[in-house]
């Protein structure tokens, strides 16, 4: 088995039409609460949470999985159903390695599920399908936190025959869609077949499954990634711009790629002429925390990809939500203004 040390950790998209349960999700596997915080449970900026592979292991029940998996966590990124968010849910599926694209079940495709899809697809990004809210079929006799198939096998023939009937209504509009797809249990390929696990981000059921089936899918994403370099020049993507009471304007990124320190230069995009600034702090949620609510930040010296951190530095005024953020050396600031002034005309 490879050391764990330098590897960076994939990012996990969450997508999929607004309430179909992407939020209660993440609240699923990090035992927080955030959806009840939200105004009308409706999910305004894109977030980042770092789960760490403990805590995934825990979830899935079976502690000896901790020596099979060399990932050492996954960054999950939580995105916007609401139609009006597409620029966000486009900037998720950009930075995504791996997706989650969530469909109520009982409802079926909406539009943005289907425009998820077409996201993921344009990135070329493996993903699984999770088909949530099994607990709302009527007559579900609830298993909390069981896997899929102990839970299914506590249900009555009746049940059982409902949830498989809505289940093949996913599957055929995957095929629609132009994937071909399978209950997670059939698939041997997922990134050939599309994976769909049944679960409840309530009752926790099928939860187990997914995360298998995520650790499955991120082990692939590393071994075909090794020569990621963990000491190469951090580089980014900004969330968002946020004043900050005593810090002035911070920015919340995702480093996506290589090492950020406190004292480096970076040069951020913007409207006019890239930013050219040191970072004064780095300031990392807790694991288990989300970025857009976290109140307890720990400012640390160094962070490696991928993970999600707020950093103040001087002049952040007119940086732009989904500009870049990249470190530069004397040596190489010149063509490294030059790709993020290239890249802001992208955004
Ligand atoms: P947006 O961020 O606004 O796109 O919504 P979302 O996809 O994050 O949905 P959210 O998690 O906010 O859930 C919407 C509503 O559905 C909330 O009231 C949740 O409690 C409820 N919900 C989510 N998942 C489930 C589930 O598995 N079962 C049941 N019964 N309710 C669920
Ligand atoms: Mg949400």
């Amino acid at each position: 088995m490879v050391v764990k040390d330098n590897l960076r950790t994939p990012i996990v998209c969450v997508m999929g039409h607004v309430d179909h349960g992407k939020t209660s999700l993440l609240d699923m596997i990090r035992g927080s609460s955030v959806v009840s915080g939200e105004a009308g449970a409706i999910t305004q900026h894109i977030g980042a949470t770092e789960v760490p592979i403990s805590a995934i292991v825990d979830k899935c029940g079976n502690p000896g999985l901790l020596d099979k998996f060399m990932v050492p966590g996954l960054l999950f990124i939580d995105t916007p159903g609401h139609h009006a968010f597409t620029t966000l849910r486009s900037r998720g599926g950009a930075l995504a390695d791996l997706a989650v694209v969530i469909v109520d079940i009982n409802e079926g495709f909406k539009p943005q599920t289907i425009e998820s899809l077409n996201i993921l697809q344009q990135h070329k990004t493996p993903f699984v399908v999770v088909a949530n809210k099994i607990d709302k079929i009527h007559g579900w006799n609830p298993q909390k936190g069981a896997p899929f198939m102990t839970s299914y096998n506590k249900q009555s023939e009746h049940v059982r025959g409902s949830l498989d009937t809505k289940f093949y209504e996913v599957v055929g509009e995957l095929y629609k869609n132009g994937f071909s797809s399978d209950r997670y249990d059939r698939v041997n390929d997922f990134q050939h077949n599309i994976g769909v696990i049944p679960i409840s981000a309530i009752t926790g059921e099928g939860i187990p499954d997914l995360l298998m089936v995520l650790l499955g899918l991120a082990q692939r994403f590393l071994e075909s990634n090794l020569h990621y370099n963990a000491e190469g020049p951090g580089v980014g993507t900004v969330l968002e711009v946020k004043e900050e009471r005593g810090l002035g304007t911070t920015l919340d990124l995702i480093l996506y790629d290589g090492v950020l320190k406190k004292g480096d230069t970076i040069v951020v995009g913007c409207l006019g002429e890239p930013i050219q600034t040191k970072v004064r702090a780095i300031l990392k949620p807790r694991a288990l925390s989300e970025i857009n609510v976290e109140d307890k930040f720990k400012q640390v010296s160094k962070v490696t990809a991928a993970v999600g951190v707020k950093i103040s530095a001087p002049h952040l005024d007119g940086a732009l939500s989904g500009g870049s953020v990249r470190v530069a050396t004397a040596e190489t600031l010149d063509a490294v203004v030059e790709e993020v002034r290239n890249e802001v005309e992208d955004v």
